[in-house]
């Protein structure tokens, strides 16, 4: 490698590393996130309802959205986070960490077939998607409390 792509490398490295340290605490962070994924749910909702046309590639797109979310998500739980921020997370989270990391793996795993499947009509998109939306409600039920 030359000398140009690896300072090339080491700047976009550091660059990765800023976006990632902000200063954010972890309640906002994945507030953001569920915000991305519930503005990213919305069109498939939409879809899946029939009160918009269906679009394969907007899916694919939110499909993507889940899945970096599911990606992140486990990460932004850390003790002493469990309040602040107008935080919904339960308690349950640090109570029950494990069935709230299969809850993740649940969502994750829902997301990684639907994305599989790339679904290209509506009844295809039915079949795959409609169980990454059961997954929401799944984790929400015991680990999100809604203010
Ligand atoms: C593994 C658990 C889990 C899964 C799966 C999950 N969520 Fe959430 N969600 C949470 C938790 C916990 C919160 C509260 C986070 C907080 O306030 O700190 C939340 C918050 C939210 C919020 C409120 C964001 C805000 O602060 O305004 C929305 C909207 C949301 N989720 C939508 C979704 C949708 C849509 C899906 C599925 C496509 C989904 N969630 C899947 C756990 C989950």
């Amino acid at each position: 490698m030359s000398g140009a792509k690896i300072s090339a490398l080491l700047i976009s490295l550091v660059l990765a590393s800023l976006a990632i340290a902000d200063d954010d605490a972890p309640q906002q962070v994945r507030q953001e996130l569920m915000k991305e994924v519930r503005e990213a749910a919305k069109p498939v909702g939409n879809m899946l309802r029939e009160n918009e046309a269906f679009n394969a590639e907007t899916l694919m797109n939110s499909l993507m959205v889940f899945a970096k979310a599911a990606d992140q998500y486990g990460d932004l739980f850390p003790e002493g986070s469990e309040s602040g921020f107008e935080t919904e997370a339960a308690p349950a989270i640090w109570e029950d960490r494990a069935g709230f990391d299969m809850a993740l793996s649940e969502f994750a795993d829902a997301t990684k077939l639907a994305i599989e499947s790339s679904p290209m009509t509506l009844e295809e998109a039915r079949a795959t998607v409609s169980p990454v939306f059961r997954t929401c409600k799944g984790c929400h039920d015991n680990y999100r409390v809604e203010e």
